[in-house]
Parts: structure tokens; C-alpha cells; sequence
């Protein structure tokens, strides 16, 4: 019996008929991805555009051009829900061929045949050498030119390595594109309770009254890591903590919880607060402010770690850098002389990152302690917030007990909080610059981190070991210089100390 649905004539009609839907919508929506078979698709994009499709956020007759160099052997697509997987083609295509480009030009083209409007979007996520190539070729092929609906450019980071290769792709892709068809990812944006931070900050004047040097007396910046470097032994080996996360992660963070109000909610406002602060930045003194750190193998009742360079693809005797800390100051009139502690590392006892705003003491009558405030921002994970503050104690006459307020996002509901990757896609499609990175912070946060790395790569910073599973180097603790120390977070918001559950 012949197939009716393998029929010559039924996949003709079935041509016709998608043709004459989409003509009378006119318009087409298209992700070219490369790097379609690579880890950050499957991990990250695939499952963001799952999530997209079934809240019906989709733009309206949306298809996936999948390009990547190998040839298929499986389906690539069988992570993503049946209505997208069926609307996905694939193209094998090597970056650095320019011939191989004719193929996505052609397949573009047969949709502008049947389309008035053609929106296309190019997200870049392979490895970082092949940047240059795809944009250069993209252009050469005219697949940037918008003349028939938008194109726009997704790059994931690292964004350069250091000032000047940073320069020379802005360079690239501003040749091609203008700056509001380009999104470079920091997906720490994308986090819901990365976006709170400006509105919690300026909607309370709780919070914004007491939002200066005036009031605060040091603030922290925590992004910790218990898994090690996983598999990206080669990456990570030339590029370690300051590059991966300091640069890009925790500038924005700084400059979040730092910058001055927008004069609008929006992109290009915020985006020029943001700048002001890293210009404002003072040089960092690198005796005395800064801690490298590598962790080494450990061994507890129930854990083995091996150390760093026990990795593949890392150099056996590596000087990278798996924590890092620093003290900075931001010369402007809000924050004069008000330190900034900032730390992040891999293979520490929990992944946690959250923000700790450190309130002044409180010197009078009933405070014999000079009992200070805290404010968290608990980014991830039990994400929320947290304001410690202190209360008569109820069995004593005159003692004082500090206490806690506490708001747990998942008090809202189950999966209140979406994936970064989602609320970055969509706002993609929806042509919403506000949450990625413009060229001259980029190039900005490049500036400050290019002297860092000049001094570590003249051995001018030094590497301490910490054994895997503990808070870094002890000497982190030296960075406060007087009584302070850092908090220690658990993996719950409420609960710190140095020994956490893990
Ligand atoms: C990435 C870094 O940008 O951020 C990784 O390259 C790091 O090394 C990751 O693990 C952390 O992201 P998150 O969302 O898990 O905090």
C-alpha cells in the first residue's frame, strides 16, 4: 500500500499549503544558530526555546536553521518539543569555508521568496575563533542587510580577551551591524533576580534613602562555585577567574548595585549609568587588594577533589587563577572611600552568589554593640532577599538580638523564576537591548581587567593554593584590614557561617 503522507503529490500540497499560511501572515521569524550541535545549544538555547514556545511567545511562523560542521548522524533537534523539532533544518556548514555560506544565503533567499517580511536573527554560539569568520562572511553575503524585515546578532561571551581583541570584534560586527542589532550575552543579566536589583534599590525608600557612603560602610559581591572547571580544562587554562568572571559577571553586578538612577527605565539610560561607574573605578592596588588563588586536591570523610591541574587540558604547571578577590573603590561623591569586596572562585563549599550590602553602626543609648543592618541580595540559588536587624531581646531588660526578614521567590509560586536564557531569547525576538552588553562596556570592563592581567602575567600577583572544597585562600581575609570579615554563606539564605551543609 503506498504511504499517503510519503505521496509526491501530498508533500507538494503540503508545500503549497504552508506557502499560502505563511504568505497570508507575510511575515517569517528565523534562528540561524551556529554551533547548533555544540554543548551551550543542547544545555542552554534548546531548552530556553522549549520554555518560550509553551507560555506562546513565539513570534509567529518561527523556524531554526541549525548550522554546525559535522554531518548529522542523529537528530539534533530531538531535545527541542515536536512544533519546533518539525519547523527545523539543518546545514552543515564550517565556519571558516566561505563557500559554505551559500547554502544558509540560499535557503534565506527561498524564504524572502516567500515572505514581505523576513526577520532573521544570528546567534554565534560556537567557540570564539570562529566569531570573526561567521560575522565576515554573514556580511560578505549581505545577510546583514535589513531590507525586508530585521537581522540581528546574537555573540556569547568571551567577548575578546583582552582590550584590544575586544576592540577588533566590536570592529567586525559594528561594520556590519549597528549597535541595536547586536546582543552580546552576559547571562548573569538575564537572571530575574539580577533585574531586581535596580527596582528593589530604587522603589524602596527603605532601601534608596540609605544608599550611600553616608549610611554603608562596605558592600560584598559573592560568586561561588563548587563544581571545578568540568571538561573546559583547555578554556578555562587560558583564560582563569578574572577573565571568565570578573570581567563580565561582576563588573555588571558592581555596577548594579552601585550605579546612580536612570533618568528613564530604559536601555541606553541604564546602559550610560552603568559606564559612569566603571569609569569612576579606582585603579586597583594590586600589592595589597588582590588575591589569586588555585585550589589543590583535598580529601574529606566523604569527598575526593583532585587539583586544578590535575584536569585535562590544563597545563601541569599552570599559574591560572581559580579564585579571585579584590578590593575596589568608586571615586564619585556617593561612594567615596567605601570599599567593594569582591570574590568568586571554583571548587569552593557551595555554589552561591549573592550581594551584601553592610549598613554603618548605629551608635545610641540602647545599642550598647553598635549592632549594624545587612541587606542580601540572594542571586542564586534559595533565590531572595535578606535584611538583618535587631530587636529588644524579650529576656533580657536591655539586651538586643539581630533577627531576620526574609522573602523566598518560590513563596510566590513553583517556577516563578525563569531561565536566564529564555528571558534573553525572547527579548531578542523583541528587539530589547536593555539586558545585554553594550560595545563600550565591554570595552570599558576590558580596560580595567588588561592591567590586572599584565601583572599577573608578569608574576607580579601571586598564586596561593586553597584546598578544594574550602572559602579560597585564608589571606582573602587580609583584604578587609580591620575587624570585618566576609560573610559566609550557605546554600539557604538565612543560615552562614564558615561550616555549611554542602
Ligand atoms: C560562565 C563561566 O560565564 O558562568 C563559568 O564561564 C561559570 O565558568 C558560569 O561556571 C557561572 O554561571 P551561573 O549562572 O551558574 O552562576
Amino acid at each position: 500500500m503506498i504511504n499517503f503522507f510519503n505521496n509526491k503529490y501530498y508533500k507538494i500540497f503540503l508545500f503549497r499549503y504552508v506557502c499560502n499560511t505563511i504568505m497570508e501572515n507575510n511575515t517569517i521569524n528565523i534562528l540561524v544558530i551556529f554551533g547548533a550541535t555544540g554543548d551551550l545549544a543542547n544545555r542552554k538555547i534548546y531548552p530556553a526555546l522549549n520554555e518560550i514556545s509553551k507560555s506562546d511567545k513565539l513570534p509567529e511562523n518561527f523556524k531554526i536553521i541549525g548550522c554546525g560542521r559535522k554531518e548529522l548522524k542523529e537528530n539534533i533537534f530531538s531535545k527541542l518539543q515536536s512544533n519546533l523539532a518539525s519547523n527545523c533544518d539543518y546545514i552543515k556548514l564550517d565556519p571558516m569555508i566561505e563557500d559554505d555560506y551559500k547554502l544558509l544565503s540560499k535557503k534565506l533567499n527561498d524564504y524572502k521568496n516567500i515572505s514581505i517580511t523576513l526577520n532573521v536573527i544570528f546567534y554565534l554560539s560556537t567557540p570564539p575563533r570562529a566569531y570573526k569568520p561567521i560575522i565576515d562572511n554573514l556580511i560578505k553575503n549581505k545577510l546583514n542587510i535589513e531590507e525586508s524585515g530585521y537581522r540581528r546578532i546574537i555573540i556569547e561571551k568571551p567577548f575578546g580577551k583582552n582590550l584590544e581583541s575586544a576592540r577588533k570584534l566590536n570592529n567586525i560586527l559594528t561594520s556590519g551591524f549597528k549597535e541595536n542589532q547586536i546582543f552580546r550575552i552576559d547571562h548573569y543579566l538575564g537572571k530575574e533576580t539580577v533585574q531586581n536589583i535596580l527596582v528593589s534599590r530604587f522603589t524602596n525608600l527603605i532601601f534608596n534613602a540609605l544608599w550611600s557612603k553616608d549610611f554603608i560602610s562596605y558592600i560584598e559581591i559573592t560568586a561561588a562555585e563548587s563544581i571545578g572547571i568540568k571538561g573546559r580544562g583547555e578554556y578555562y587554562d587560558n583564560s582563569g577567574a578574572v577573565r571568565d568572571m570578573f570581567q563580565n559577571h561582576l563588573l555588571e553586578l558592581l555596577c548594579l548595585v552601585s550605579m546612580e538612577e536612570p533618568n528613564q527605565n530604559s536601555s541606553e539610560s541604564i546602559r550610560n549609568e552603568k559606564i559612569k561607574v566603571l569609569n569612576n573605578i579606582r585603579k586597583i592596588n594590586f600589592k595589597d587588594d588582590m588575591i589569586r588563588g588555585q585550589y589543590m586536591a583535598s580529601e574529606t570523610k566523604s569527598k575526593k577533589f583532585k587539583s586544578y591541574t590535575e584536569n585535562e587540558g590544563v597545563n601541569k604547571n599552570s599559574k591560572t587563577e581559580t579564585f579571585f578577590a579584590c578590593k575596589l573603590f568608586i571615586d564619585n561623591e556617593r561612594w567615596k572611600d567605601i570599599p567593594f569586596f569582591i570574590r568568586t572562585g571554583k571548587r569552593l563549599p557551595t555554589k552561591v552568589t549573592e550581594i551584601v550590602v553592610n549598613f554603618k553602626k548605629n551608635i545610641n543609648v540602647f545599642s550598647p554593640n553598635n549592632e549594624t543592618n545587612m541587606l542580601i541580595f540572594r542571586l542564586q540559588p534559595d533565590e531572595g532577599m535578606l535584611v538583618k536587624f535587631n530587636l529588644k531581646s524579650p529576656s533580657y531588660k536591655s539586651g538586643i538580638i539581630n533577627k531576620n526578614l526574609e522573602f523566598h521567590y518560590k513563596n510566590l509560586g513553583e517556577d516563578v523564576i525563569d531561565d536566564a536564557y529564555e528571558t534573553l531569547i525572547l527579548d531578542v525576538f523583541q528587539g530589547n537591548t536593555m539586558l545585554f552588553s553594550r560595545s563600550d562596556f565591554v570595552e570599558k570592563a576590558w580596560e580595567i581587567v588588561d592591567p590586572i592581567i599584565n601583572e599577573i602575567d608578569k608574576n607580579n600577583i601571586k598564586l596561593y593554593g586553597y584546598k578544594a572544597g574550602t572559602w579560597g585562600p585564608t589571606k582573602c581575609n587580609d583584604l578587609f584590614r580591620n575587624e570585618n570579615t566576609w560573610r559566609y554563606p550557605c546554600k539557604n539564605l538565612v543560615n552562614d557561617g564558615e561550616i555549611c551543609e554542602l
